[in-house]
């Protein structure tokens, strides 16, 4: 479904992504796990198009989307919900939810039922402004919105940063049901236990390369893996 390959990212003259290569297949949850800085949230930028690679392809569904513009994605199926949440503040639930399907608007309705079923406390905070939710909430509203284009492919940036253990296992929760109804995942995480528990294959980032790969289990398993990013 999605192809990275080879890609290097520079911010300025500093050399960021080192020939980095991963595939996330149909149907998978894949995770990128990777100590602060590693390059994870630029990864995520490069494939949305937000920043370019100098080198390599990106290829989405067998079409080559390295050139692509950004808001083009969307309606190819690439969802992102960034880092930070970044929903509209002064909107309420509800308008957030139908900016996201501005690429389907004949979705909305239907779009945003689907979306309150999925997140019940959205539906009883719909006409909230958003600014003020709680940042558990704000979280959920991000992934409903990003819900509302219909992606093939959703892109989680640090979905439990900030969230109580409680909230986090629902959001984790969430995104397995999502996969289990179709949706494809590219996730990136700090919490690389709960990641690698869900995860089909993950990749680990170090200082902007790609150290190891393998399947959850496998990198939940390993020595290096648990010294460095489980506790030991
Ligand atoms: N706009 C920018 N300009 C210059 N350097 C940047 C910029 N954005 C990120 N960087 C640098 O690129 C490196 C990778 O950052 P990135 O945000 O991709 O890391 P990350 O793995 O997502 O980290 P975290 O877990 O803290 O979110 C870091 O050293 C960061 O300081
Ligand atoms: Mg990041």
């Amino acid at each position: 479904m999605l192809k990275v390959e080879n890609i290097n990212v520079y911010y300025g003259q500093i050399h960021t992504l080192r020939d980095i290569s991963l595939e996330v297949k149909k149907g998978e949850v894949v995770a990128l796990i990777g100590a602060n800085g590693a390059g994870k949230t630029t990864t995520l930028r490069t494939i949305s198009g937000l920043l370019r690679s100098k080198t390599g392809s990106i290829t989405l569904m067998d079409e080559n989307i390295s050139h692509t513009d950004a808001h083009k994605l969307v309606s190819k199926g690439l969802a992102h919900v960034p880092e930070g949440r970044h929903v509209f503040l002064q909107m309420t639930v509800q308008e957030n939810l139908e900016m996201g399907a501005y690429t389907v608007p004949s979705n909305v309705k239907a779009g945003i039922e689907d979306v309150f079923e999925r997140f019940p406390r959205l539906k009883h905070r719909k006409n909230q402004i958003a600014g003020t939710l709680s940042g558990g909430e704000q979280q959920m509203l991000a992934m409903g919105r990003a819900l509302m284009s219909k992606p093939k492919i959703l892109m989680l940036d640090e979905p439990s940063m900030g969230l109580s253990p409680i909230l986090v296992q629902q959001i984790f929760d969430i995104i397995k049901e999502l996969n289990e109804s179709g949706t494809t995942i590219l996730l990136v995480e700090q919490n690389a236990e709960m990641a690698l528990q869900i995860a089909h294959r993950a990749y680990v980032l170090e200082s902007g390369h790609i150290k190891l790969s393998g399947t959850g289990q496998e990198l939940a398993n390993s020595d290096e893996i648990r010294k460095a990013y489980l506790g030991g």
